[in-house]
């Protein structure tokens, strides 16, 4: 088959469509021919070296796809040859195979293409498991998503309004801006222009927010930490802007704050298995029926996934960013 090989550059990473071996999936397992895939952080952050797959992964990028099944392993049932399927994955998507356990599958409605399937996986479940298991957001809640442009974000905004919080979000871009008050953000700050904290603080009368879902990290920790009110979560999901920020724990203990970290990829396949699951039940009908809808920024075939990744490095998308895998053949 052919996968996406990863090569030392430069300047950055280079990275080639090319034959690599062929895979086959174990007997619990099923096998897909990736359609599409799609660029994640991640990926650009492995490229690099600075973040392995977990122990016993594909050491190829790619953490979701969307495909058709292609062989079924002994053990599974209830899956037919030429199922369109997506799903998150621990790596592999960046190929045009990938062999996946078959309750990480979820069906492609069949109106949908698989580029559009290739843009809920691993954004709308890492959304969905930081806002509403990891940050327990409830209806008449407020919460604030910081890179309201991203694909967690316009996922995670859309998610937060049908769930009836109240949405705020940062970008740093008008368009981007302009994209979240569409998707049902109340407040949209540009960070690089406003600040947020006091914005926030003036729009909810010095109350603050309930939630905050944070790719940023270090560079916001304390504005953060001001922002939330008692009880309030801070779920930290990346650290765009940096690991390190000196803390006064007396906000945390003063307020009943809770701080949490979460990852998706490293987490076990039955956690994996129990979030998919969860998200499907609540948020899936809503897909389907086209009340909540995945974003998609541009749409590369696979041979060109290194200005894909340029174009993602230098934060030129609002939503996702797609890689098409049977263009390339
Ligand atoms: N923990 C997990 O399990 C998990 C899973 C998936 C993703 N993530 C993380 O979640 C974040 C969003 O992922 P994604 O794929 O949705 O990202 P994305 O679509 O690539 O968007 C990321 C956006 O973040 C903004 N940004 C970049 N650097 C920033 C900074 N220093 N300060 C503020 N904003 C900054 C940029 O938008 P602006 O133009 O608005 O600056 C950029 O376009 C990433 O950090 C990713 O690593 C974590």
């Amino acid at each position: 088959m052919k996968a996406i090989a990863v090569k030392k550059g430069d300047k950055e990473p280079l990275l080639s469509w090319e034959e690599v071996p062929d895979i086959q999936c174990g007997p619990e397992e099923v096998l897909v021919n990736v359609m599409a895939t799609a660029v994640n952080r991640a990926d650009l952050l492995q490229a690099m070296g600075l973040y392995p797959p977990p122990p016993g992964e594909s050491e190829i990028l790619g953490l979701e796809m969307a495909g058709a099944i292609a062989a079924i392993g002994d053990a599974v049932q209830g899956r037919q040859i030429g199922d369109r399927v997506l799903a998150i994955l621990p790596g592999g998507g960046y190929a045009q195979q990938v062999a996946v356990h078959p309750q990480m599958l979820i069906e492609l409605p069949g109106s949908w293409s698989f580029v559009e399937g290739a843009a809920i996986p691993e954004v709308w479940l890492t959304a969905f498991l930081n806002l509403f298991i990891e940050g327990t957001l409830q209806s008449g809640e407020t919460v604030m998503i910081h890179a309201g442009g991203s694909g967690v974000g316009t996922a995670g905004i859309q998610m937060a309004r049908e769930a009836g919080a109240l949405v705020y979000i940062t970008a740093g871009a008008e368009e981007k801006l302009e994209k979240c008050r569409g998707l049902g953000a109340a407040l949209a700050l540009n960070y690089k222009e406003q600040d947020f904290f006091e914005e926030v603080m003036t729009a909810t009368g010095g109350n603050g927010v309930d939630l905050i879902l944070d790719p940023v990290g270090g560079a916001y920790l304390n504005q953060n930490l001001s922002l939330l009110k008692e009880n309030g979560r801070l779920v930290n999901i990346g650290l765009l802007g940096g690991n390190t920020a000196e803390m006064n724990m007396a906000a945390i203990l003063g307020k009943s704050l809770r701080i949490i970290g979460s990852r998706l990829r490293s987490r076990p396949l039955m956690e994996k298995i129990a979030i998919t699951q969860q998200f499907k039940e609540r948020f899936w009908a809503l897909l389907e029926g086209g009340k909540i809808q995945p974003v998609i920024d541009t749409v590369f075939p696979i041979e060109e996934v290194q200005a894909a990744h340029a174009y993602v490095r230098e934060n030129r998308n609002t939503g996702k960013v797609i890689l098409e895998v049977n263009a390339a053949g």
